[in-house]
């Protein structure tokens, strides 16, 4: 069974489908939670729902700012005393064709997905103990070709590449690896279910969306003793749209 007790998690995007899966499954596995989020009333809401506020905080927090993410380190640091666990959840996703593409909507996806979690590792790691561990969310769209999604498709191929030069420059102090989620079921991806659901489940031989506690799950084992020789790897979280799309 796997226990974080007296571990500290630092997570972005962390009142999000996926994000606040993950804050529920480190607190039930015992972890101190640092909950950063640029959604202040869905952080707020959040906290209550996990039970005792003594082992965790919550902090307001835009990823694309690197002087306010490394004050959110700095507010963890002093909070908990260091950092064993960091998850850079925080990501958007927007569906533009390249022909429609703007400066802007380009930019935007990089800052938030591919700065936002190079910004987040920059500060987080000197603050991290020995044998913690790092997991990234990429996508499914970081290895195959979507459709008119050529910003977050780039940017979480890089968040891939950034996260295997993680594991080789950290080792052996500390480990990273990525999960690439296929469908699961959050608000991030409503439109694209409405535009292309049926289609794209029957791609899917599990037949359904995944959960985002499917996904935690997948996060809390790479994070985990379990794993402990698994650095610079990619786990696939998808009902086998990966292999069958
Ligand atoms: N849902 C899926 O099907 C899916 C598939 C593959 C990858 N992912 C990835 O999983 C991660 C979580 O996605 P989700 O499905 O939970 O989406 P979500 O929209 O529910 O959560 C994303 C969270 O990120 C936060 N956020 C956005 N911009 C931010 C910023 N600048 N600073 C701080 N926080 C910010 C949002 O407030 C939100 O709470 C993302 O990186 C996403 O790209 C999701």
């Amino acid at each position: 069974m796997i226990r974080f007790d007296g571990r500290v998690l630092f997570l972005t995007g962390a009142s999000g489908g996926i994000g606040s899966a993950i804050a529920a499954l480190f607190h039930q596995y015992g972890a101190h939670l640092f909950l950063a989020d640029c959604d202040e009333a869905a952080l707020a809401a959040l906290q209550p729902r996990l039970g005792s506020a003594d082992d965790v905080a919550t902090h307001r927090l835009d990823v694309t700012d690197p002087r306010a993410v490394a004050g959110a380190v700095d507010a963890c640091t002093r909070r908990f005393g260091g950092i064993d666990y960091l998850v850079p959840a925080a990501g958007i996703y927007d569906i533009k064709p390249i022909g429609e593409m703007t400066d802007d909507a380009w930019r935007r996806v990089l800052d938030v997905n591919l700065d936002g979690v190079f910004f987040t590792c920059r500060a987080a790691i000197p603050k991290m103990r020995d044998g913690g561990a790092i997991v990234t969310i990429a996508s499914i769209a970081g290895h195959r070709a979507g459709v008119d999604i050529p910003h977050y498709g780039a940017s979480k191929g890089a968040v891939l590449t950034f996260t295997r030069s993680l594991a080789v420059d950290l080792a052996p102090r500390l480990r990273a690896n990525a999960v690439s989620p296929g469908l699961i079921e959050t608000t991030m991806i409503t439109g694209l279910m409405q535009a292309r659901g049926p289609a794209l489940l029957a791609s899917t031989p599990m037949q359904r969306l995944g959960r985002p506690e499917e996904v935690a799950d997948a996060i809390a084992f790479l994070c985990s003793d379990r794993a402990s020789f698994i650095t610079g790897e990619t786990l696939h979280v998808n009902g086998g749209l990966y292999i069958a799309g």
